[in-house]
């Protein structure tokens, strides 16, 4: 019997894990959400626990299985999430946010069905809270705190300014303007932006960048800047 001790780099961290869309009810039979199918998110919590990492997923409703040794927690609405990740915070050295969290949800919501008649004017919104940047400004900040941006256009610009906007250490940028990639896809294609400069990941399937973010994540939490 051979033994495989492969290095645990994370063990004995603990890791959160946002990741799906959000579903921000209308009423019981409609809503609002966004296009994510989680695997990217998903992808980030098994390369996380591959690491060594305890991690916990708060996932938006996805058709994944939760990857194996992660905890997951289930969960709705942007508030939802929200009160998941905040919850969980006291205990976390990691966030890592892919959730494609809703910006905004209706402003009431119905308990039972409406009838299509019942909408007479514009429904009415309002803005959800930005988790991430939320975390990433709260007392109890874990030590890395980690944002994607998926972007169609400018994707280097946009990315670099919610880097800056949101007060996190890493993002993650991937452009879903191209076809096969992103949304939906096995693939994608991340750049990184840190307080160090831009890394291009490249091209690969999700869990291989996912591999390749968290061994970025390793090393960033052993460099004695942050
Ligand atoms: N995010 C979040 N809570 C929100 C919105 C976004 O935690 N209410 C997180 C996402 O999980 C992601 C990052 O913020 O890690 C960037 O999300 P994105 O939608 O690209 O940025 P926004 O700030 O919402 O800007 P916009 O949608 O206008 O591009
Ligand atoms: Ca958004």
């Amino acid at each position: 019997l051979r033994l495989h001790l492969a290095p645990k780099p994370l063990a004995g961290r603990h890791a959160l894990v946002t990741a799906g869309p959000t579903w921000e009810a209308i009423d019981p039979a409609r809503g609002i959400t966004n296009r994510s199918s989680g695997r990217q998110g998903y992808a980030v919590a098994q390369a996380l626990a591959e690491a060594g990492a305890a991690v916990t997923l708060v996932s938006g409703p996805t058709s994944l299985n939760p990857p194996t040794g992660v905890r997951v927690v289930r969960v709705e609405s942007a508030l939802e999430m929200r009160a998941a990740v905040l919850d969980r915070l006291p205990e976390m050295d990691i966030l890592v946010a892919t959730a494609a969290v809703a910006d905004f949800r209706p402003a009431q919501k119905a308990s039972r069905k409406l009838a299509k008649t019942a909408l007479q004017g514009p429904l009415e919104l309002c803005v959800n809270p930005d988790i991430l940047a939320e975390v990433a400004a709260h007392a109890q900040r874990p030590k890395l705190v980690v944002g994607f941006a998926a972007q169609t256009h400018d994707a280097l610009a946009l990315g670099a300014a919610k880097h800056q906007a949101k007060g996190v250490d890493l993002i993650a940028i991937n452009d879903v303007s191209q076809a096969g990639l992103g949304f939906g896809s096995e693939d994608n294609h991340l750049v990184l932006i840190d307080a160090g400069g831009t890394h291009d990941l490249g091209r690969a399937d999700k869990l291989m960048l996912a591999r390749a973010l968290v061994s970025h994540i390793t090393s960033l939490l052993s460099s004695p800047t942050l």
